[in-house]
């Protein structure tokens, strides 16, 4: 994890934005940087103090490595970094990018101070992926290998705790298994139990924003961007998030929130994680403010 604070704000409030990221690091998919957006919103925001913290590493280095990493811990060291932090005592905004936008779900959900104000989901996979259409970077056999490992044994112990993408590998077909086994995803969906602090914490968010890319080629189904997902059993039709059980029955305060106003769905032509300074600025950047 890099954790780098860019400058002191010598009065008023801080209101720093953390940028999570796995899965869009320099060597991987994209051709954005922490460091590139880290820039970005210094210089859109005079003033804000921007911390970036970087969980895991690109699927090539994760997998090249040959270990991987338990997300329920990484959420949890990031939660105590947080906590210590001074500057964040008042509260701040999120902005996660990817699978950083899941993450930084399950910081709100589960770490309610420091208070987060707002969470930025950047083309995050909310209900997961079932599938990994298009491979980043040149090495399609390790992806290849990857979707196999997930086809065949993505809910068990082992690969749950240590393969990144089986975290929040959401199989239609399967729902039961993906229910009971999937020890990050389905825990923080209230797949099985609804935990009421989940609930409470995530309606304590001013605003959860959520980006999608309409013309994502990475992730499997788009519409889990918006925290959409496949209908369960099958793997065609797609289900809003305001058709799902998950809303329906409230399970994680989200209706709640739609109903307060607390929900903004954009949407954005592009491929993922494809966007311009000037989108950026127009649409995002007032969230920081
Ligand atoms: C609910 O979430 C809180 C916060 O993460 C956790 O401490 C608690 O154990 C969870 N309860 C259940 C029933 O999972």
């Amino acid at each position: 994890i890099t954790h780098c604070i860019s400058h002191a704000m010598s009065d008023s409030v801080y209101r720093p934005c953390s940028c999570f990221c796995l899965n869009t690091g320099d060597s991987c998919c994209n051709p954005l940087s922490m460091g590139s957006i880290k820039k970005m919103i210094e210089e859109a925001v005079p003033g804000i103090d921007v911390l970036s913290l970087m969980i895991g590493k690109t699927v090539i280095q994760d997998t090249e490595n040959g270990f991987f990493m338990d997300v329920n811990e990484q959420v949890s060291m990031v939660c105590s970094q947080l906590a210590q932090d001074p500057k964040l005592k008042d509260g701040y905004n999120a902005m996660g990018f990817s699978q950083g936008g899941q993450f930084l779900r399950a910081v709100a959900q589960r770490c309610p101070s420091p208070p987060m104000k707002t969470l930025i989901s950047v083309g995050g996979q909310q209900q997961g992926v079932y599938g990994l259409p298009r491979c980043p970077g040149e090495s399609s056999h390790i992806c290849d290998w990857i979707r196999k490992e997930l086809n065949s044994g993505a809910y068990t112990d082992i690969v749950q705790k240590h393969l990144v993408q089986a975290q929040y590998w959401h199989d239609p077909l399967n729902d039961d298994l993906y229910k009971k086994h999937s020890l990050f995803l389905a825990d923080i969906n209230q797949e099985r139990v609804v935990n009421e602090t989940y609930k409470k914490n995530l309606q304590l968010l001013d605003k959860f924003v959520m980006v999608k890319f309409l013309q994502d080629s990475v992730v499997d189904p788009v519409d889990t961007e918006w925290f959409g997902f496949l209908k369960t059993g099958q793997a065609k039709e797609t289900e809003t998030l305001q058709e799902s059980v998950l809303y329906k029955e409230d399970r994680l305060g989200l209706a709640a929130m739609e109903a307060d106003g607390k929900l903004d769905f954009l949407a954005t032509e592009g491929d993922h994680l494809q966007f311009t300074d000037e989108w950026f600025n127009a649409k995002l950047v007032p969230y920081l403010h």
